[in-house]
């Protein structure tokens, strides 16, 4: 069965100082996963001639996919981080700090908190029902390099989560998520390939 390997991108420049959205590029450790994803694709997919690796449209994926070589690379706009809207490019300290009611309405309903001018998880899980559609067309292994958002809302569709825990689950920087739909259900395994 075909594999699909969900990652985040490398450490970002935001991860570092704990900003949310923007369109930062890596820090050193993230330009370190781009190399390790590379040789870990490169050797886990080798015999798969048609593999794909799919990003979003923001910097820090595009330069995690860059040291991928022999694998065509498509660009989703519905892969990109959930829109923080007002609170994008703030820390969640900041957001607390100076809007309060949103840092507080967020927390009490994560799933359905939309930021002003920005979305919800409920519209990310919605935005991203083509990339699902075609995902599921495919017959090769695909490498999905996204946002810490996005992926728990792919993982918990592949894993059959409920819809109540996806903007908790773990998706930790620097690690492969491969999932296996086979006859007997779902398989998974993580790979962490650094700190
Ligand atoms: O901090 C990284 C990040 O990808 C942000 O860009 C995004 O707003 C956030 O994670 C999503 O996680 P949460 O929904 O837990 O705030």
């Amino acid at each position: 069965p075909r594999p699909i390997l969900l990652t985040r991108h490398g450490e970002s420049m935001d991860n570092v100082r704990g900003r949310i959205g923007g369109d930062s590029s890596l820090s050193k450790a993230g330009e370190l996963y781009s190399r390790k994803l590379a040789s870990f694709v490169e050797t886990r997919l080798k015999s798969e001639r048609t593999a794909s690796i799919w990003t979003s449209t923001l910097q820090r994926t595009i330069l995690t996919a860059h040291p991928i070589i022999g694998f065509p690379k498509i660009q989703w706009r519905a892969l990109d981080e959930i829109n923080a809207g007002v609170c994008d490019g703030m820390t969640y300290d900041e957001i607390k700090k100076s809007k309060p009611e949103e840092y507080e309405s967020r927390r009490k309903d994560k799933l359905r908190y939309r930021y002003p001018r920005g979305e919800s998880y409920l519209d990310v899980i919605q935005r991203l029902e083509p990339v699902i559609i075609e995902l599921e067309r495919q017959r090769a292994p695909v490498v999905v390099i996204a946002h810490q958002a996005v992926l728990r809302a792919l993982y918990a569709y592949f894993t059959d989560k409920p819809l109540e825990e996806v903007p908790n689950i773990e998706i930790p920087l620097h690690t492969i998520i491969e999932i296996q739909m086979g006859v007997a259900g779902v398989q998974e395994k993580r790979y962490k390939l650094m700190d």
